[in-house]
């Protein structure tokens, strides 16, 4: 044994005694000790994160000796570092630098970690927030039992544009909605609390509005109003924060004009200053560099100045920190206090998450082995996936496919790659092959009776123009009872990068469906995507369509579930369906405008298309279930509502179909005269009910002032009094129940 690694397993031998040695002291004692010994290059190591080999989710930086810079103690993190083996091999190198500070391992853990759950949009039609909490609670148990600290979810970015192909990670175009998920998912991931061996840090990305990319191309600029950014985009980010996320990440696109890497405005003032924010603000990847080419800084020094002065606090990738902060120390330009401070808050989160106690802590191959193979994790993924269908349409009661049906023709790309079900942003553990993922086919299999007869025809691929497959799949669908087919984008087609001008179901895909269609036989058929598509055709001619997303590893099994009706589907959409690309953005809480639209050629001089409708295909908050719902007894308890007061709202919901269903009621208002124009409607409370045939129930919605208060000229949050309409919808244009109340 060398010298070296003689000290090294001395110092292993001693963590337990530091370890309650170092109970006595708290985590800002502790940091501040820490900082006191370190020098100005050791601290601008703790500032830089590097990329590992695994896989690369950016541009990579070749380092021709990351080792020899973790061992002298110029890297503080790396990302795309998994799995026990591979952290403990790069956290025992960290251990040989003069402090042994540890390195912090992030990944993107975004909708799984092994066990793979449905892309962060579909999962939020589920509109179930306790099954999102636990979607990504499974996630942090496996994740941080095979050595990750940190994950780079939730995005909480609200998206108004399918064409931005990173729609499929967030939760859709709702503030109100998606503020509850960033709060249901910080909490997923970060358990009970840091320093719990099956708790990660979550990191609310990515800061801010790079959702409202200007025509949907990814990194693309952002012009917005302050009031848009305070009353839409910034809300989720404030609920993660108050739900305690660890980490902020900010974003690739300049919002009007500054870069959000170097936004001071939006890092210092209000994300650390009036929100109080004491975790750590990593850039996104290369994003600090890259305001080179936004052209606001001319070169990596000026880059880094802007950078850490606005509040960038870890430098993802650009290596401009390494490169350029001890100079513009040296210069005069960058004081040390502001170092000392996005070190200390980086230490904080290391110390809180134990690894200054024991550095190895999440890096146990025992553990992993048995958080990876959990069978619950398995049925809750299952679950999760089959409250993320939505059933667009079911003429003539297609669905669900009853179990004695004789013979089921299943088409299409789809049905039996295994990997595609994933969807963009899964993660490629080590040592785990796909085989544990349930392809539809498999899944279909496994649910129908041994005498029931499957036929598959494959009909086409996902792109190109080869119809050879064709007559096939017309020959399956003739000797079938009813056809299922599955088609849609490759998993690949929505997600960073993936920005997209015709958001249809690529190749020929379509026109099988057409010569399917035309056999006479009843079909159903299934749409994989990331993001909303438009498929006309489809939604016309087609009788039973179900929107099937990425449903993640269980996928198979969940869609046969929901096919033959053991889980009845209850997801509702949380974006809206364009008719065409030309309605884009459209969502349902949009101004009145001064001339109000008409969906008719009726009406001239007013807001609306002259060749297309106003309305989506399929509306925010639309989904079918293989029941009905009726609204009855809508009361209020006031009709007029005093400062400080709340107003109970109650109404009567019943299952009035012949089998048991979920229903998403959900509560709109609006604010009939504001001193800035209000929405026309807007999401402020949901409930989602289970009901038996036949069962009625009461639910009831408290409004509170809060509820009626927005942003305004000011950027004060306020109530304004007045008329408030009271909306009960099963979706945003389904308003089943109306009333309304004033606020003196
Ligand atoms: C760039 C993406 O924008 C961000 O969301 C992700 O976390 C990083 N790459 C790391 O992969």
């Amino acid at each position: 044994m060398n010298l070296k690694r003689f000290f090294f397993q001395l110092t292993l031998l001693f963590l337990p005694i530091f370890s309650a040695f170092s109970q006595q002291f708290t985590v800002d004692q502790r940091v501040a000790d820490l900082l006191s010994k370190m020098t100005l290059d050791e601290k601008i190591g703790q500032l830089n994160q590097y990329n590992d080999d695994h896989t690369a989710t950016g541009p990579v930086t070749l380092d021709s000796d990351k080792g020899g810079q973790i061992r002298n103690g110029q890297v503080g993190s790396l990302l795309n570092c998994l799995g026990t083996e591979r952290t403990r091999k790069w956290q025992e190198i960290a251990m040989q630098s003069r402090l042994k500070i540890p390195l912090l391992f992030g990944q993107d853990v975004i909708h799984g970690y092994k066990t793979t759950f449905p892309i962060p949009l579909a999962e939020s039609c589920s509109w179930d927030l306790e099954a999102m909490k636990l979607a990504a609670r499974v996630a942090a148990v496996e994740a941080s039992a095979s050595g990750i600290h940190w994950t780079f979810a939730p995005m909480v970015d609200v998206a108004r544009d399918p064409r931005w192909g990173r729609v499929m990670e967030g939760s859709g175009e709702d503030t109100y909605l998606g503020s509850l998920i960033a709060k249901a998912r910080v909490q997923g991931f970060q358990g009970n609390k840091l320093g719990d061996l099956d708790a990660v840090m979550a990191c609310a990305k990515h800061f801010a509005a790079y959702g409202a990319a200007i025509g949907g191309r990814d990194y693309n600029a952002v012009d917005m109003s302050d009031r848009m950014l305070w009353e839409v985009y910034l809300e989720p980010f404030k609920a993660a924060e108050e739900a305690g996320v660890a980490t902020f990440m900010n974003a690739f696109n300049d919002i009007n004009g500054i870069p959000a890497t170097g936004h001071k405005h939006l890092q210092r003032d209000i994300l650390k200053g009036q929100w109080g924010f004491t975790g750590f603000v990593v850039s996104d990847w290369g994003s600090i560099g890259e305001m080179i080419n936004h052209g606001t800084v001319k070169d990596g020094y000026e880059a880094a100045l802007s950078a850490i002065t606005a509040g960038s606090d870890m430098d993802m990738e650009s290596r401009n920190y390494k490169n350029h902060l001890a100079q513009l120390v040296k210069d005069g330009k960058v004081p040390v206090a502001l170092i000392d401070d996005a070190v200390s808050r980086i230490l904080r989160k290391k110390f809180e998450l134990g690894l200054f106690d024991d550095p190895f802590r999440f890096s146990d191959p025992e553990r992993e082995k048995k958080a990876l193979n959990n069978p619950d994790h398995v049925r809750i993924a299952r679950e999760v996936a089959a409250k993320s269908i939505v059933l667009l349409k079911n003429e003539g009661n297609i669905l669900p496919i009853s179990k004695s049906v004789k013979t089921i023709a299943f088409i299409g790309p789809l049905v039996k790659p295994l990997k595609q079900n994933k969807g963009f942003w899964d993660v490629e553990v080590p040592g785990v092959d796909s085989t544990f993922i349930v392809s539809q086919w498999e899944g279909l299999k496994n649910k129908i009776r041994p005498e029931t007869k499957l036929i598959y025809a494959k009909g086409c691929a996902i792109e190109g123009t080869d119809k050879s497959g064709f007559a096939e799949a017309v020959e399956a669908a003739k000797q079938a009872d009813v056809v299922i087919m599955s088609i849609g984008e490759r998993r690949d087609m929505s997600g960073e990068a993936k920005s997209k001008a015709h958001i249809v179901i690529p190749g020929v895909q379509e026109e099988l469906v057409k010569e399917i269609l035309a056999t006479g036989k009843p079909v159903v058929v299934m749409i994989n995507a990331g993001r909303p598509l438009v498929f006309p055709f489809i939604s016309k001619n087609v009788p039973a369509i179900l929107y099937t997303w990425w449903l993640g590893s269980e996928a198979g099994n969940a869609i046969a579930d929901v096919l033959f009706g053991d889980v009845n589907p209850s997801a509702k959409l949380t974006m809206s369906f364009p008719v065409s690309v030309g309605q884009i953005p459209i969502y349902y809480s949009h101004f009145n405008t001064g001339r109000p639209a008409y969906d008719d050629n009726n009406h001239n001089y007013n807001s609306s298309y002259l060749d297309e409708s106003i309305f989506p295909k399929y509306e925010f908050g639309f989904g079918l279930s293989y029941t009905t719902f009726t609204y009855s007894n809508l009361k209020l308890d006031k009709k007029v509502m005093k400062t400080g007061e709340s107003v109970q709202v109650s109404l009567q919901v019943t299952n009035s179909g012949k089998v048991a269903g979920e229903e998403i009621v959900q509560l709109y208002l609006r604010d009939k005269v504001g001193s800035i124009a209000r929405p026309v409607k807007e999401l402020k409370d949901f409930a989602k009910v289970k009901l038996a045939a036949g069962e009625t129930k009461t639910i009831t919605f408290t409004i509170t002032e809060e509820k009626l208060a927005f942003y305004n000229s000011n950027l004060e949050k306020k109530a304004e009094s007045g008329e408030f309409d009271v909306m009960i919808g099963a979706s945003s244009r389904d308003i089943r129940l109306n009333d309304g109340f004033v606020l003196q």
